[in-house]
């Protein structure tokens, strides 16, 4: 084990890569929606997947479950067992839904949980994307821009893979590189999209997460 950490910080000084984390802390704006990723490890993926609320484990509340409705006015919930990572998405959102527990059941045991929380503001988040969801071609480049005031340090991170915290790096193969493009804004290029370049990402700033569920799909030829 020592071994293998030391390892791991070694390669983390070389390439300015890290291993990605979970999403912990989310700004929104009140009255929009938001979506979170919850990964969770492989010899979970036929369980119960569920979206739990309450700051505390003890006495939180089912909000959304895998295995009844998947959606309501307010929560759904949806699972991607090949990428073992559920997806819930809260509506409307009020400075109320603050706390959250992502959760796996688990028969023989405790249930698997992570909590996060949203911060939900008034006015303008503290970290936000034009869009959650984003397409993009495969062997071409994509450019995802990150707006936040805040300060701190600036990580772009594959959910189940790595971060780049510096200004290039890689992530499964694919070159990623990280701009100042005003004071506000930061960009993320990647370049030369491969179909395995799917899945969510997550901007980062400071101890704030933006999730962005990326696509690479076949340039559609034109006629
Ligand atoms: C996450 O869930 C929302 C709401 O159900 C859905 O619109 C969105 O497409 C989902 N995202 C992904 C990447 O599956
Ligand atoms: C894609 O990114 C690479 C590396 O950053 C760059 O050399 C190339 O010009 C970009 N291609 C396009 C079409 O922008």
């Amino acid at each position: 084990m020592a071994v293998s950490l030391h390892f791991l910080l070694i390669l983390t000084l070389i390439t300015g890569t890290e291993s990605a984390g979970t999403i912990s802390k989310v700004s929104v704006e009140a009255g929009a929606s938001v979506s979170i990723p919850c990964p969770y490890s492989s010899q979970h993926r036929n369980n119960v997947k569920y979206l739990c609320e309450g700051y505390y484990w003890n006495s939180c509340s089912y909000a959304i479950k895998t295995n009844s409705q998947h959606e309501s006015e307010k929560y759904s919930i949806s699972d991607d067992q090949i990428q073992r990572i559920f997806n819930v998405t809260i509506k409307r959102l009020t400075v109320k839904n603050t706390d959250y527990w992502c959760a796996v059941e688990i028969k023989s045991g405790s249930d698997d949980r992570q909590y996060f929380h949203l911060s939900v503001t008034k006015g303008t988040p503290s970290l936000f994307v034009d869009d959650q969801k984003v397409t993009g071609f495969i062997g071409e480049n994509m450019t995802i821009n990150c707006h936040s005031r805040i300060s701190g340090i600036i990580k772009w991170c594959k959910l189940h893979s790595t971060c780049v915290a510096d200004v290039s790096g890689l992530i499964d193969g694919t070159t990623v590189t990280i701009n100042m493009k005003e004071t506000n804004v930061f960009s993320v290029t990647m370049s030369g999209l491969r179909p395995e370049s799917s899945g969510w990402y997550y901007c980062a700033k400071g101890d704030f997460q933006m999730p962005v569920h990326l696509t690479v799909t076949t340039k559609p030829t034109g006629k």
